[in-house]
Order: C-alpha cells, then structure tokens, then sequence
C-alpha cells in the first residue's frame, strides 16, 4: 500500500483541474470538521471516484497469486487442465477497453455516472477476486480514503520550481512502483498569501 501512496502524489500532481475539483468537494461537504471517517466517502463521490481511478490507474500488483487447478475445466471457452498453473492477469482487466471507456487514461469519470454518483464497476480488482483475495484489503481501503483525505485538505501540491514534468512509468519489481519524484506542499493559507503579495 506503501506504494500506492506515493502514486497519489504522483497522479495528482498531473491533474491541476481534478485536483480543483477535489478542493471544492471537500470545502463544501467537510466544512471545518476536523476528524474524517471513512463513512465520508459515501458523501464524497468525487473524491471517491479518484481514489478509485488512482488505484486503477496506477494498479501495484499486476498478477495475482499463481492458482492450480483442481479439475478438467472449460472457462469462457477456454480448456483448463488438471493441475494446470493459472496466473490472474490484474493489469488487463484494469486497463481492459471493454469495461473502461479511456482505459489508458487517468479519468475519475470512469467511477461516476451522469449525475456525479459515485459508481462501482465490477472490473476494478486491484486486490483481486475469490479465495486468494488480498487480505489487507479492508485495512488498505480505509487507509487510502483517510490518508488521501487528510493530505488533500492540509496541503495544495505542486511541482518545485524548474521541474515541469513527472515521469509517470512504473518500476517492475515484485510489484508495480512509481519512480521518484519531487513534490512542493504548501498550506492553503500560504497560497492565499502568495495570491495577496503585489506582482
Ligand atoms: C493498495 C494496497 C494493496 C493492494 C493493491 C493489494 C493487492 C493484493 C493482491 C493483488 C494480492 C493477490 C491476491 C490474489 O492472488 O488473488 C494480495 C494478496 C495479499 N495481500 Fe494485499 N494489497 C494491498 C494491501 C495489503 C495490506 C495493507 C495487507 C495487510 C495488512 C495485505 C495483505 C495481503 C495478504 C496476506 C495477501 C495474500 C493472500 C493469500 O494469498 O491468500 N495487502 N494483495
């Protein structure tokens, strides 16, 4: 999960109006209350819908864990043998054109429908499916909604001075990794003093 982290960052940084979307979505429905539940969520489909777009976007696993099978099967008209290794392709389905619209863009609309519901979809499976699932899964929702959330409110993200670019490919390692980047935070009240300062 460590590494979905730093995609937040990453992914965020690239997307000035999403990021402005998200600003104004917390402002209205969070006000000043300090604490963050993961209830929220439910009241935030914007923010939602990115988070969800993040860890499709920027899936950290690619496969999942190797299966065997147990009998002689036909699956989508596909013949698995006994005893055959089957290996869940993850990065496919996520990135699949028939169930994303722009598959190979970083799109939050892929999580909302018309009206700016939050909307699931039954191909998101960064942690997997059946009785192999990720474990952590629970925990890893929870956490990404309540870091991403607070980091979002307490900081504005932008590049440093000079830099205009972030490299977006992974590093293929166990699992999928961002390559490092640099990011500036700055307290909203320092970028309204910046905004008040005369040119
Ligand atoms: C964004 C964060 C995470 C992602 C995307 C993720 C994804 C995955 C994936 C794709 C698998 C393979 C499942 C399969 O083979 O079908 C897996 C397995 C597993 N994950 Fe995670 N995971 C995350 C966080 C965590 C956390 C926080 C924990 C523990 C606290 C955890 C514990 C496990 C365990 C124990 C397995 C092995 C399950 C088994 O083989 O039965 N994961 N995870």
């Amino acid at each position: 999960m460590c590494q979905t982290k730093p995609y937040i960052l990453d992914t965020d940084l690239l997307h000035v109006q999403i990021t402005e979307n998200i600003h104004r979505e917390l402002d209205q429905v969070l006000q000043d209350s300090s604490a963050i539940k993961y209830e929220d969520r439910k009241r935030l489909p914007y923010t939602n819908a990115v988070i969800h777009e993040i860890q499709r976007f920027g899936n950290i696993a690619a496969t999942g864990t190797m299966r065997s099978s147990i009998k002689d099967i036909t699956l989508d008209g596909y013949s698995i043998k006994k005893g055959m290794h089957i290996l869940p392709n993850l990065d496919s389905v996520l990135h699949d054109p028939v169930c994303w619209d722009k598959p190979d863009k970083f799109n939050p609309e892929h999580f909302l429908d018309k009206a700016g519901n939050f909307k699931s979809n039954e191909a998101f499976l960064p942690f997997s499916a059946g009785h192999r699932v990720c474990l952590g899964e629970k925990l890893a929702r929870f956490e990404l909604v309540i870091f991403f959330i607070t980091l979002m409110r307490a900081f504005r993200f932008q590049l440093p001075k000079g830099v205009t670019e972030v490299n977006t490919k992974y590093i293929a390692k166990m699992t999928l990794q961002p390559q490092p980047f640099k990011v500036q935070p700055i307290p909203p009240q320092e970028l309204e003093e910046q905004a008040e300062e005369p040119r």
